[in-house]
């Protein structure tokens, strides 16, 4: 069965990849490559043994993602394609509003017109907005605080106006906490442009001496050590987490939500104990002041993901963190080393 991935060489989209093709799909990625680099792909290869095909297009390309949808036999989409910086989001507004926003209307609009009407679609613990009410559950009010925020949110209501108007539409939005981690072949990770803005790949940046030290953003939350807590998940729990959602659009009709996530927080300073533990790295850090737009604390209840999906976690945040590591130290410049250990 033939499955398009937007975005499919992007850090989460790449790792799904790797489940679609080990299931026995037929994978069809379409992806700008504006935020990625081909090498995911030729190491999804390399990793399942199997071929991919894959389009580089522009989902704004309305022509060319028909082309796509003409030449194959697509039965339903994942969609991960579009910009997720929320910093970047603040200052281009404009440019997120457009990415996101019209490439889903045109990737909906072409699958309309080819009747697929199948789609898993990836939202984000961010439009949970600023509540401190933990664990999250997915039924709480939603709210976004920037652009890029507000993109998922649109979204997700955009997508149910689609199911309203013609109930054939399947959909599933799985909103993600923090996926970290990294395929266990050390094949392929998460390869940020420039400085990272999150966590995890800071901390491998500074194991790695890319990085001096890691800037502990606040120990004054109020968090059972000062420092914020989030629910960090594997990337391939997430990855396993999308062929489970997407056996649910393909069997059923109607709109669903999830939160993938474990339900456990870590704090920053245990994260960063962790992976001294698991590497036997040490790690230089200092507490600077909070990073605006923080929230203190944030973990998901994943009861329903369970009930309703048959998903749960299974990697902890030694495994996380582990294979984080295996990652960078075999792929110093991420897919641009040249000193990797790639046969
Ligand atoms: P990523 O940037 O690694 O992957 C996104 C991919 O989409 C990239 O390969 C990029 O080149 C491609 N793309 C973007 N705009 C496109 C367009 N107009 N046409 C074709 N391709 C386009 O991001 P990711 O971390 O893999 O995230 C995947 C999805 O999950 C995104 O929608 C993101 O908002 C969402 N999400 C990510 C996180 C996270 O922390 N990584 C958390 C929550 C939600
Ligand atoms: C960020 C995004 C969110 C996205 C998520 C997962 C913001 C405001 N939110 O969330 O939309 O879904 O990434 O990719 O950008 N920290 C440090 N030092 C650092 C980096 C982070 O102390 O150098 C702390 C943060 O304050 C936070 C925790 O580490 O407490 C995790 O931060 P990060 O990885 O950036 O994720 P989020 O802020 O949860």
């Amino acid at each position: 069965m033939e499955i398009l991935v937007t975005g499919g060489s992007g850090y989460i989209g790449s790792h799904t990849c790797i489940e679609l093709l080990n299931a026995g799909f037929e994978v069809i990625v379409v992806d700008n490559f504006c935020n990625s680099n081909r090498q995911a792909l030729e190491r999804v290869r390399k990793i399942t043994g199997k071929k991919l095909k894959i389009y580089e297009i522009d989902l704004l390309d309305r022509e060319g993602l028909c082309d796509v949808f003409y030449h194959n036999s697509v039965k339903g989409v994942i969609h991960f394609a579009g910009f997720k910086a929320v910093g970047e989001s603040v200052q281009k507004p404009l440019h997120y509003y457009n990415n996101n926003l019209g490439s889903t209307i045109t990737l909906c609009e072409v699958m309309q017109e080819f009747g697929v009407k199948k789609m898993v679609f990836s939202s984000s613990a961010t439009v949970y907005g600023p509540t401190e009410t933990v664990p999250l559950k997915e039924e709480i009010p939603l709210e976004a605080t920037n652009p890029y925020g507000r993109t998922k949110l649109i979204l997700e209501q955009i997508l149910q106006d689609i199911h309203v108007a013609d109930n054939e539409w399947s959909t599933t939005f799985l909103r993600y906490f923090n996926p970290v981690g990294a395929h266990e072949s050390g094949l392929i990770g998460e390869d940020p442009n420039g400085i990272p803005n999150n966590l995890t790949p800071y901390i491998t940046q500074v194991a790695i001496g890319k990085l001096n030290k890691l800037s502990v953003f606040g120990n004054d939350y109020p968090t059972h050590d000062g420092t914020g807590v989030r629910d960090y998940i594997h990337v391939m729990d997430l990855a396993v987490g999308h062929l489970k959602a997407l056996d649910q659009v393909l069997t059923n009709n109607g709109v669903n939500v999830y939160n993938l996530g474990t339900g456990q927080g870590y704090s920053v300073l245990e994260v960063i104990r962790t992976f001294e533990e698991v590497t036997g790295i040490p790690i230089p850090f200092e507490i600077t002041g909070r990073r605006p737009g923080d929230i203190a604390i944030s973990y998901a209840d994943p009861t329903k993901a369970r009930l309703e999906l048959g998903w749960h976690a299974q990697k902890g945040l030694e495994d996380m963190l582990r294979d984080a590591w295996r990652w960078q130290e075999m792929n110093k410049e991420g897919y641009l080393s040249k000193d990797r250990l790639i046969p």
